[in-house]
């Protein structure tokens, strides 16, 4: 584990999202997202609250079958700043984590607290460590489950 810094905010796409790795409290390695929040950072010219709201982050889970990552490795897809599950179609606004459409309508994705500071975005989560940039390389279950078959 190091400092916390996650990425540079230029380097969080704006449709598509960047994967990590956290420890949790019982060091548990889990995945989380960054994604940027289109169209938040307009409200009043406040600069410092602006870039606050650009990014988001959730852990990398949807909300129908918790295994099931949004994230696979290269990006989650996402659609007028909303993520989606490649596996059942739902979708998650970006900003808020609400499912606004698919299995799971009306949950959320579990929220992770980060900071932007000096164009670099860090994980400042009291429940989570960060460990580095990209998905948990042995975790290979998801593959094997990302058919669209069931519905
Ligand atoms: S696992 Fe995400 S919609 Fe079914």
């Amino acid at each position: 584990m190091d400092t916390g810094r996650i990425t540079a905010l230029s380097d969080v796409p704006g449709d598509s999202t960047v994967c990590f790795r956290v420890a949790d409290e019982s060091d548990e390695i889990r995945e989380a997202i960054l994604v940027r929040n289109e169209g938040v950072a307009t409200d009043g010219g406040d600069t410092t609250a602006a870039v606050e709201d650009a990014v988001s982050c959730w852990l990398n889970y949807c909300q129908h079958l918790t295994h099931i990552k949004l994230d696979k490795g290269s990006g989650a897809p996402m659609r007028d700043g909303e993520l989606i599950c490649a596996n059942h179609g739902a979708y998650f606004e970006a900003d808020s984590g609400r499912c606004t459409f698919g299995p799971c309508e009306g949950a959320y994705l579990t929220d992770l607290e980060v900071t932007v500071e000096d164009g670099d975005v860090y994980l400042t989560d009291d429940d989570y460590a960060f460990v580095g940039l990209g998905p948990v390389e042995t975790d290979d279950c998801d593959r094997a489950s990302s058919s669209n078959v069931e519905f």
